[in-house]
């Protein structure tokens, strides 16, 4: 058998708890409430693979504009401007001002982007921020259909790694489809200390065909970068 490729997530520390990286193909949830760094972390590994290997990304964005998302990239020094022949940063979310589609119909605005960007540029990595806001203004009449199908057309495409951000209540304890179709799951969270201090985590839940870590690390973004260490328990 030939050892798949793995795509580095370059968050210090992590691909060596992950046998080196992400399986290429596999489709990948980064599953986390808001403000717990997904849309950031995603970009993350697309630029910071970009910068590294050449690795050419798609980042679809159905949440925040794509102004928003450059300036606040660019603020956490990783401008999108280092990186522009390498990754696209598509913002869907002026089309819901501007077309309208029905409901029914933006699973396949989503696919269009995807696949006729991919008709012209072969990029490796996909984000999708995010499925929750895709589902929100969608119609799905069943969820467990449409997932199912979403997950096996992006499975299809070769070479293509995927990650789709989900907003996720910590409270709700409910498994759904998403989490036993995807190949991966990583769970970012953050917990205020006290008055003063946050903290952040991120877990390794689920990785297909690897030999992972599933604790909770601690999660700190220094210096446009991100990285986890172990959690010390007090
Ligand atoms: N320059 C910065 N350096 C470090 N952290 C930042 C910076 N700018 C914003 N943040 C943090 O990033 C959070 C938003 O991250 P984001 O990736 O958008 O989260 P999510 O997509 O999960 O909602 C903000 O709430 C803030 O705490
Ligand atoms: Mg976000």
């Amino acid at each position: 058998m030939t050892k798949k490729k793995r795509i580095k997530t370059y968050i210090e520390n992590l691909d060596s708890q992950m046998s080196g990286g992400i399986p290429e193909g596999h489709v990948v949830l980064l599953s986390g409430n808001p403000g717990t760094y997904k849309s950031s972390m995603s970009y993350s590994i697309l630029y910071h693979n970009a910068l590294e290997k050449g690795t050419k990304g798609l980042y679809i964005s159905f949440q925040q504009s794509r102004e928003s998302l450059a300036d606040q990239f660019e603020g956490m020094n990783m401008d999108p401007e280092d990186v522009r022949e390498k990754i696209t940063i598509v913002d869907a979310s002026y089309l819901r001002e501007t077309l309208e589609p029905d409901p029914e119909d933006w699973i396949d605005v989503f696919k269009t982007y995807v696949e006729n960007i991919r008709a012209t540029t072969d990029y490796e990595l996909l984000v999708l921020d995010s499925l929750t806001t895709l589902e929100m203004i969608s119609k799905m009449e069943d969820r467990r259909e449409v997932l199912f199908h979403i997950f096996e057309w992006l499975r299809d495409f070769q070479g293509l790694t995927s990650f789709l951000l989900t907003e996720r209540a910590r409270t709700k304890q409910t498994l759904r489809e998403e989490e036993f179709l995807a190949d991966g799951t990583i769970i970012l969270s953050k917990e205020r200390l006290d008055k003063v201090e946050t903290r952040r985590y991120l877990a390794i839940d689920k990785m297909r065909s690897t030999a992972h870590e599933t604790s909770y690390f601690t999660l700190l973004f220094e210096g446009g970068k991100f990285q986890v260490t172990r959690v010390i328990s007090e």
